[in-house]
């Protein structure tokens, strides 16, 4: 039986167009949400489920940052192969890609940008003892048009997908988080490439449903985020820091200061004249002076902050925010700078990247 050899496969590749300029340096999925990369909590959430053979699909681009920062998986206790896919040609494609790791084990795939509020545990169980050859797990939607949507019966078996449908059946989009059995393997051999030229795989689960197949679904209660997308990201961080941060103070915080709530303060930090709030996390080697920094902001290490205010924001490792009376909903890249230069105020002074936003 496959039931103690359920594999996990998370696809780590892609373009991440959606978040550039993000992604012109990096893998989106290493885009760190609460400071922790996103990558890493989806391995947190496979290590949960008991899944301890994990296969990563990489791209050439960005794959060996990936691979550094995952390492061989002994940080959670897995044994982690990677795969590199090419292109991007699609979900569908990937799986195909990783056939020779899968072999003829069940498998969990898992969107390496997805994050959810649960565990997959009670899926897992569920899938395995149900004889079904693939299982997906849904959430209801405001804008079912934007998504991949299931039409179920009452029995939450899983009767049609369509990707973005323009007269959706029902408000259930499909989760990044699909289970298979080895059936999936013939199905994607048997479908072609769609109109925008990806192996997809609502189409393989399409085809296993027209050929009578048992797919199930699971209706998730929890959050769920694809953070492929920037105000995804944003939310993301709020809901993350919302409920999993604890208070943990490893750095320095002056008599002048004032730090409530759950906050993390990493490692070498040091936090003068200063107000912060939590939920808040700051990593190791950050400077905090003259500043007030509000709830929901992630700050990485080695940024500094002076003089400046800042609220529901996330600062990726060495930025730098200064003289800035309000800084809002605001996504800074590694190394980047948001100063206020005091003498001249007659016009702002800007060098920004490709892709670029700056809302004045
Ligand atoms: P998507 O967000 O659908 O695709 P993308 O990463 O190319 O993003 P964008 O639209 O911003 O350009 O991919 C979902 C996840 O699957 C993501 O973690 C990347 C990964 N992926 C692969 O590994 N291989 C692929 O062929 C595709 C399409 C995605």
């Amino acid at each position: 039986m496959a039931a103690n050899n359920l594999k996990g496969l998370i696809l780590s590749g892609g373009r991440g167009t959606r978040l550039r300029p993000l992604t012109h340096t990096a893998a989106k999925q290493l885009v760190p949400v609460a400071n922790r990369p996103i990558l890493f909590h989806v391995l947190d959430n496979l290590q949960k489920a008991a899944v301890n053979d994990v296969g990563i699909v990489i791209s050439p681009e960005t794959g060996q940052a990936i691979r550094d920062a995952v390492g061989d998986g002994s940080a959670w206790g897995m044994k982690v192969s990677f795969i590199e896919q090419a292109e991007p040609l699609g979900l569908a494609h990937a799986v195909k890609v990783a056939r020779p790791y899968l072999g003829a084990d069940s498998f969990v795939m898992y969107l390496g940008d997805n994050l959810i509020g649960s565990g997959i545990e009670a899926f897992r169980d569920e899938f395995e003892k149900s004889g079904a050859v693939s299982s997906i797990l849904l959430k209801e939607v405001d804008n079912p048009s934007s998504f991949g949507i299931a039409e179920v019966d009452d029995q939450q078996r899983v009767l049609s997908l369509v990707e973005k449908p323009k007269e959706p059946k029902s408000n259930l989009a499909l989760v990044g988080i699909y289970f298979f059995t080895e059936k999936i393997h013939g199905a994607i051999d048997s479908i072609k490439p769609s109109w925008r030229g990806e192996l997809e795989i609502t189409d393989a689960i399409q085809l296993l449903l027209s050929q009578g197949c048992k797919v199930l679904s699971h209706r998730i209660d929890a959050w769920w985020l694809d953070t492929g997308k920037k105000d995804d990201l944003l939310t993301a961080n709020t809901v993350v820091l919302d409920e999993w941060v604890q208070r943990k103070i490893d750095g320095e915080i002056d008599g002048a200061s004032q730090v409530t709530g759950r906050v993390q303060l990493g490692k070498g930090s040091r936090v003068i004249g200063s107000t912060i709030r939590g939920p808040v996390v700051i990593g190791d080697d950050v400077l905090v002076e003259n500043s007030f920094v509000g709830p929901f902001t992630s700050i990485g290490n080695g940024c500094r902050i002076i003089s400046s205010v800042l609220e529901h924001c996330l600062l990726l490792e060495g930025a730098r925010v200064e003289n800035v009376d309000r800084l809002e909903d605001s996504l800074l890249g590694k190394n980047s700078a948001v100063v206020r230069e005091q003498k001249s105020r007659q016009g702002y002074r800007l060098m920004i990247g490709d892709d670029s936003e700056v809302l004045l």
